[in-house]
């Protein structure tokens, strides 16, 4: 009967630490944080902010999204800094998933 206790204890404390890990803003389904308001104002005019949560780039490729957004697609001129902290804001939550290669080359296995 303890043992049953602590179990669901421990296992209802660890869904509170994942829950609590990053707060979303329930309206835009992005993380919050003090920059996110930037990204909300001045990315879900034209989409959802699904296609940014799939993304998943590095810095690089995310300012590239932007410049081809901003060359083709009608997205407007970001000020300097506002771009500087949304493409930090970009990169932390919704940065490159794999920063190194998933596994060693097969060429090393098969040795
Ligand atoms: C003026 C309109 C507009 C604004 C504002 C805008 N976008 Fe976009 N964005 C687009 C269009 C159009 C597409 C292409 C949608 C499609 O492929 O159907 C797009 C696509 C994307 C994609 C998908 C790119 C891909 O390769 O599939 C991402 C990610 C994205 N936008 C992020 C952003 C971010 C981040 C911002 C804010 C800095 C932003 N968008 C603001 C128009 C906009």
């Amino acid at each position: 009967m303890i043992k049953k206790i602590i179990l669901i204890l421990f296992i209802s404390f660890s869904f509170l630490f994942a829950n609590t890990k990053y707060k979303v803003n329930p309206d835009t389904k992005l993380i919050i944080d003090e920059n996110s308001h930037l990204v909300e104002a001045n990315c879900l005019a034209c989409h959802s902010s699904e296609l940014i949560i799939n993304m998943r780039a590095s810095k690089q490729a995310w300012l590239a999204a932007i410049r081809w957004m901003q060359e083709s697609e009608g997205l407007w001129e970001i000020l300097v800094d506002d771009e500087e902290k949304i493409l930090n804001y970009l990169t932390k939550y919704y940065g490159e998933k794999y920063d190194t290669r998933r596994r060693i080359p097969l060429v090393l296995i098969e040795k």
